[in-house]
């Protein structure tokens, strides 16, 4: 477990921090100028206390022109370490979060929902920063630890070597605090980042659902449950601050304990004359610069906790597939398939493999034409469709276009031609025309406008005072659910795939424009295959082949007239839904 934890740890070091090593390197060569030079300056304060008590003014004058370069100096450098540490850190966190994102939205759709929107938010946001920040720290402070330990000791033991035993019982006794605590905050950050998931993802929920949550009045239950969300934070906080003063505190009792001793000694020492005051005041300081480098180490182990909480949620994602490390490759550079016909070929299907949706379905397309499948809800349509553009993959059987397994087929390849219209189809907050041009970058105004006065929109675009440049609103809120679904099957059009697959896509339409869209895509279908999914038997009727889906799989297959005859399931789904 260890071990796995310090191969994500090693894997996220070569794959982004060594990117900016040379930065890195300019980085710890100016630290360890910096903390060479600034290290000269107790032993120059020392030496100037005791010059105070000789009166030598000319010498202490000397010392304190030399004190003030040295400040200066070590001052700049850390202003250049600084600016050189932050602009590294940010540098690679972006690099980090750009793949994060680019994983996120091209990862496998079986992945893909294993996570709630929120926790994919949290992850990008949170993770990949303090990821970065702490190789960053490690790096740069290891160079600071390990010089101001050789410098702060050599000087210890130089001073005096019998108040240096006062290390003795500052080390162990700080190591046993650390190590006592260290499980304690790997828990609490693993809380605090499940809590950050839950609370985005609440908030995403709440805010894509504010008509819902208006209309059902669950005002006061969703505030509730805000109410329920900032207490369970304020609780995370209190233990977390809790258990840093419990820290703090230990620290500050093992380092004032240790303090109060070299007073005490060092009067003796003084007194004896084995020390003096100069002596003793640079003592202090080294000795402080070498437990302050002893409580760097005991928090960066600490630290390392909390990291292996973020590695594990950032590798988790940024080591899994994306559909394009599971498509194949097959057809990328020619468009030579043949998109006139699919084979799904005894194909078994689960999203969880404990529950199978679709089972040894089969069913055959060898020519351009209106197909359609009907059945209940839930018996599997959708499934089917997803599966043709390989949102996902068949678990037995195989799927075909062309004679080609799609398997082997580029994913991208393969939904550049088969173009899936949902009930429900995406907008973003551009004008009309912009989201038509989704479809295709490189199409023209006036084909925008011929595609919609096909769908029959054309008409209530131009009513409008912006025309095609209207803002759609988030997600298309200022359109009616019927008028998007003419838009996207617009958007579809545009597209000029060799197959469609519409699942509901006119669910929304009163009975004339759905009358009219199918009509349109009858004529689209002489040269595509057109799939068209529906629980509704009434607007399928003229389909070249009706397939009846009951349990993911097909029990009959025909035209409406011979189903009408044969098949007890469509006269079922037909008569309810006339
Ligand atoms: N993303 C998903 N994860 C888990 N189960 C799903 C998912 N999508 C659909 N299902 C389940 O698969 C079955 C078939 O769904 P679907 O193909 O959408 O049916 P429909 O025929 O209504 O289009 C349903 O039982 C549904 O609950
Ligand atoms: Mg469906």
């Amino acid at each position: 477990m260890i071990k796995l934890k310090n191969r994500k740890l090693r894997w996220f070091f070569n794959n982004y921090i060594r990117t900016k090593i040379n930065l890195i390197c300019l980085l710890i060569v100016l630290i360890f100028i910096g903390i060479s030079i600034g290290n000269t300056s107790p032993l120059i304060f020392g030496k100037m206390i005791d010059i105070i008590g000789n009166s030598n003014l000319n010498e202490l004058l000397h010392l304190i022109i030399l004190y003030f370069i040295v400040t200066v100096i070590t001052k700049i450098i850390s202003i250049i370490e600084d600016f050189i540490g932050q602009t590294v850190s940010f540098g690679i966190t972006k690099e980090t979060q750009k793949d994060l994102f680019k994983k996120i939205i091209t990862l496998n759709q079986k992945s893909l929902q294993n996570y709630e929107s929120g926790e994919l938010i949290s992850r990008l946001n949170g993770d990949a920063d303090s990821v970065v920040n702490f190789f960053i720290d490690i790096i740069t402070s290891i160079i600071q630890i390990i010089i101001n330990t050789v410098i702060s000791l050599y000087f210890i033991l130089y001073i005096s070597k019998h108040l240096s035993v006062v290390a003795l019982f500052y080390i162990p006794a700080s190591l046993l605090v650390n190590l006592s605590v260290r499980k304690y905050y790997k828990r609490l950050t693993e809380k605090r980042k499940k809590f950050s998931d839950s609370y985005f993802s609440f908030i995403s929920e709440v805010f894509n659902n504010g008509i819902s949550i208006k209309s059902f009045n669950l005002q006061n239950r969703i505030n509730n449950r805000y109410k329920d969300f900032v207490s369970k934070e304020y609780k995370l906080l209190k233990n977390s601050i809790l258990l840093s003063n419990i820290v703090g505190g230990l620290t500050t009792l093992i380092s004032v304990s240790s303090s109060l001793f070299i007073i005490y000694y060092s009067a003796i020492l003084i007194d004896k004359g084995l020390l003096s005051i100069g002596l003793m005041v640079s003592f202090n300081t080294y000795i402080n610069k070498l437990f302050d480098s002893i409580n760097q180490i005991l928090s960066l182990n600490i630290q390392k906790q909390e990291i292996e909480v973020c590695i594990e949620r950032l590798t988790e994602i940024l080591l899994d597939y994306s559909e394009d490390e599971i498509s194949g490759n097959k057809l990328i550079d020619s468009k030579l398939i043949d998109y006139n016909s699919i084979s799904v070929n005894n194909v078994s299907f689960g999203y969880d493999e404990r529950k199978a949706v679709l089972l040894n379905l089969n069913f055959k397309i060898d020519k351009q034409g209106f197909y359609s499948l009907v059945g209940k809800n839930g018996c599997g349509k959708s499934t089917i469709a997803k599966l043709l553009i390989r949102l996902y993959d068949t678990d037995k059987g195989s799927v075909t276009v062309g004679g080609n397994n799609i398997r082997e087929c580029c994913i991208h390849h393969i939904r550049d031609n088969i173009s899936y219209i949902q009930k429900e189809d995406f907008f973003f907050n551009d004008t009309i025309s912009n989201n038509l041009k989704l479809a295709n970058e490189n199409i023209s105004e006036i084909e925008v406008q011929q595609v919609c006065k096909n769908v029959g929109i054309d008409k209530d675009i131009l009513s409008l005072c912006d025309g095609y440049n209207t803002l759609m609103g988030e997600g298309g809120d200022n359109f009616s659910s019927g008028q998007k679904q003419k838009l996207s099957i617009a958007r579809s059009l545009l597209r000029k795939s060799n197959i469609y697959i519409y699942d509901e896509a006119t669910a929304n339409l009163d009975g004339s424009a759905e009358k009219m869209i199918i009509d349109f895509l009858l004529e689209l279908s002489k040269n595509s295959i057109v799939i068209f999914i529906s629980h509704k038997v009434s607007s399928i009727i003229k389909s070249d082949k009706i397939f009846v889906i009951d349990k993911g799989s097909v029990i009959a297959e025909g035209k409406h007239e011979q189903l009408i005859e044969k098949c007890q399931l469509y006269n079922e789904i037909f008569y309810s839904t006339k």
